[in-house]
């Protein structure tokens, strides 16, 4: 019997592209593609990437240097994902050893862009089509514990600093029982924890149903213990979503919730649809209707314009809100959008001086309110292995990382810990019982 050909995935960026991935091993699996961790071994070589900044950008043209050298006559190398759309055929141009593109609408041409690439033809593929949901693909998943669960691809937002709607097309969602479907079949194989995404994944609406009914129909799916959703835009949790979050227990104690900056006049020019007092209020609306929420945000310094006062409101809002967690981002000029004309760009000596003063801010915050934690209990969903140490890596319904001592059957199960220390980001902890099934 020939061998079963081999696919290699290395992933970049979002957790949408981490799902991306996950269906690309789905449309590869069906042509009897198996998966291997081992470029050296591949018969198709594929990256999927990032477009966000140009730093996401840099790192993979790097990495293509080093991945061509992985490919024996007769392999397939390819680039996929934002980058892939972004730059299309100019990726062929610039990197000669690519032998196809394909962006995030194109999954489903693999197979055909494969057996062209074997005859010798070079190709990119970068249509929209605002209809795809892959729908009839099931991903094939790594993780077993949790998973992520595609709802809605695209977007709709224009935030003058992002390049996601030109790269991931216009926003669509899937239909509700869809969702519910594909979330039974990853209970019913052990997972209890989902995470739902989408760009702006509150905005969720299938013609029927929005983001509260989606929602309630997967936290009432038996087996799912932990419901969360990545990234929601501030503006589009409603009355009815929130009511939705609160009142369904699935739903976890933690949002990820990007502000971007804390000067109004600055998320005028990037076309947030809220201003800093907004903002605030939906903090404190989720707070009030989830008591003891954990938030973490995304944080832009440096975008075109901004004044120190500017930057001096984003560092009092990261105090005011006090975020659990913070990804802080320079800002990076992306070709084709927007904020590339607005006039005053700032120096890269200010960004870097700026983006340093608010890491020290953000770790102090996060770090006076994880001390005030040690000593406290909560249940953990134990992931796996942590890096080092020898020890299990744990997460609160807050999203807090735990690690702690225990035999490698918990993976995959509840424990109830007490925080014993922290690193001011993440805790060390020791059981203190076995949290009892659901089921
Ligand atoms: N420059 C810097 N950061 C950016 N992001 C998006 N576009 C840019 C850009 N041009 C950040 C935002 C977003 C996160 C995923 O990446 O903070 O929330």
């Amino acid at each position: 019997m020939p061998r079963a050909p081999r696919i290699y995935i290395e992933t970049y960026g979002c957790q949408m592209n981490v799902s991306d991935s996950e269906l690309m091993f789905g449309v590869l699996g069906r042509e009897g593609y198996v998966r291997t961790e081992d470029p050296a071994e591949a018969d198709v070589l594929l990256v999927n990437t990032c477009a966000v900044r140009d730093h996401a950008e840099q790192r993979v043209l790097g990495r293509m240097g080093e991945l061509k050298r992985y490919k024996r006559p007769g392999d397939v190398l390819g680039v996929v994902g934002c980058m892939a759309q972004r730059l299309g055929p100019k990726l062929l141009e610039r990197v000669p050893q690519v032998d196809l593109v394909i962006g995030p609408d194109g999954y489903r041409g693999l197979p055909e862009l494969i057996a062209r690439a074997r005859e010798g033809e070079r190709a990119a593929e970068t249509t929209f089509r605002s209809w795809e949901h892959y729908e009839d693909v099931p991903p094939v998943r790594e993780r077993q514990v949790s998973a992520f669960v595609t709802v809605q691809r695209g977007c709709d937002y224009r935030c003058t600093f992002c390049i996601v709607p030109m790269t991931r097309g216009p926003e669509r969602s899937r239909k509700l029982a869809d969702v519910v479907r594909e979330v039974s079949g990853l209970a019913e194989s052990g997972t209890s924890e989902v995470t739902l995404l989408g760009q702006t994944v509150n905005s969720y609406h299938d013609g029927d149903h929005d983001f509260a009914d989606l929602l309630r129909a997967v936290g009432a799916v038996a087996g799912i213990r932990r419901l969360r959703f990545t990234s929601p835009y501030a503006t589009d949790f409603t009355p009815r979503v929130l009511a939705a979050m609160a009142e369904t227990p699935a739903v976890c104690e933690h949002v990820h919730l990007p502000v971007q900056s804390g000067s109004s006049r600055t998320l005028k020019r990037m076309l947030r649809r809220y201003d800093r007092e907004a903002y605030l209020e939906v903090v404190r609306a989720l707070r009030e209707a989830i008591p003891g929420i954990a938030l973490s945000t995304d944080i832009i310094v440096g975008f075109p314009g901004e004044t120190e006062a500017d930057f001096a409101e984003t560092l009092s809002l990261v105090e005011q809100v006090a975020f659990d967690d913070a990804y802080t981002f320079k800002y990076s000029v992306r070709e084709g959008t927007p904020a590339v004309r607005i006039k005053d760009h700032v120096a890269e000596e200010i960004k870097t001086e700026r983006i340093g003063r608010l890491i020290q801010v953000v770790r102090h915050v996060a770090k006076q309110k994880n001390i005030a934690l040690v000593g406290t209990t909560h249940d953990v969903l134990v992931e796996g292995p942590a890096k080092r140490g020898g020890l299990l890596q744990a997460r609160t319904r807050t999203n807090k990382i735990a690690l702690l001592e225990g035999p490698t059957d918990w993976i995959g199960t509840y424990v109830n810990v007490r925080f014993t220390g922290t690193t001011g980001s993440t805790f060390t902890a020791m059981r203190e019982a076995l949290v009892e099934s659901w089921q």
